[in-house]
């Protein structure tokens, strides 16, 4: 496998911590396996998240192919968007984000991040419309001089991908240390990269668990098929010599609730009880519903109690400013 050949641009602090979350096992009781959380939400880039690992792939290709600007598009409240700003401030170059207010326009949590750091910002009223953008903004921005680099939704390309393949032998070596051998490895999926890339990595590096994606939305069926196309072209890259089907990519879609950016009540219930026996902050649009997935599992007796899980923390901290009094609150709406 070519992993350590691929150019790398370092923007993270890494190896995040790998923690025991022993209050929340306390609460949970006899049910509980052994908790441990991949702290993703630290990586360190503009406070932190699973796009960091990918972004670090990405934009040593951007600057290979002498890119003068980052494009990249997702909701308004993106995650990946705030941390490919980030990116662009470090490595001196323009971003161009494209966004979408489906959920809304406060300019709080991500957008006055994205501002903050310098990014320009098209904010445009649905997705429909920043597809329509998406297509011609390349062909602009070369009419004016620039050479555009185009990240997709999410970094969710095998180039993306393959900084959750490398994470997969970062958690290895902390996972031996504890001498632990977990079955399952839950994590939030969306636009399928993170989970694509620790697939493939769970596969190349004989991992003990199964990696087991929630979605934020979609369907399971549609989610495992793209995915396992995206993990086949994530090994084909790495030159690995392997295939995947939607069998090999395990989504839970039960945790969706309203739709994507939309608070659910088993998410809200998650958020309040880590940040009360952990002090670990999930947000409502995607850790809170991949942990309240994991919960609803070991609740329900899924997991054998003897053995250990990992939860992958993806971050997304920034979005939760703009919930305010809804994050009391039992709802399932987005933030106005
Ligand atoms: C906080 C957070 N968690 C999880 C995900 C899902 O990752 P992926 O898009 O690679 O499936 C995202 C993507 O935007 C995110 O921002």
């Amino acid at each position: 496998m070519r992993l350590a050949t691929i150019p790398r641009y370092p923007l993270t602090t890494i190896p995040t911590p790998l923690i025991r979350a022993r209050n929340l096992e306390a609460v949970l009781g006899r049910a509980s396996p052994r908790i441990y959380l991949k702290r993703d939400d630290l990586t360190g880039l503009a406070f932190g998240g699973n796009k960091a690992r990918k972004l670090e792939y990405l934009v040593a290709d951007a600057l290979a192919t002498g890119a003068t600007v980052l494009v990249t598009e997702g909701a308004v409240q993106s995650n990946h968007a705030r941390m490919t700003a980030a990116t662009a401030a470090i490595v001196g170059l323009r971003a161009v984000l494209v966004l979408d207010a489906r959920n809304g326009d406060a300019l709080a949590g991500n957008l006055l991040l994205d501002r903050l750091l310098a990014a320009e910002v098209r904010v445009v009223p649905d997705k429909e419309a920043r597809e329509a953008v998406m297509q011609r903004i390349g062909d602009e921005l070369e009419a004016s001089g620039e050479r555009p680099y185009v990240i997709p939704a999410g970094g969710s390309v095998p180039l993306g991908a393959v900084g959750y393949v490398a994470m997969v032998q970062e958690i290895l070596a902390q996972l031996l240390e504890v001498s632990e051998a977990p079955s399952r490895l839950y994590c939030a999926t969306s636009s399928l990269g993170t989970q694509a890339g620790l697939t493939v990595g769970a596969c190349a590096f004989s991992a003990p668990f199964v990696v087991q994606g929630m979605a934020v939305e979609g369907s399971a069926q549609e989610l495992s098929e793209v995915g396992a196309l995206l993990a086949t072209a994530t090994a084909d890259l790495l030159q690995l010599d392997a295939t995947f089907t939607s069998r090999d990519f395990r989504v839970d879609d039960r945790f969706v609730g309203a739709g994507y950016g939309k608070a659910s009540a088993e998410g809200l219930e998650a958020i309040r009880l880590l940040a009360r026996t952990e002090a670990v902050l999930l947000d409502p649009a995607y850790t809170a519903k991949a942990m309240a997935g994991m919960l609803a599992d070991i609740r329900a007796g899924a997991i054998d109690p003897h053995n250990a899980v990992v939860f992958l923390h993806t971050g997304g901290g920034p979005s939760l400013f703009p919930w305010g009094q809804a994050l009391l609150e039992p709802v399932d709406t987005a933030p106005s």
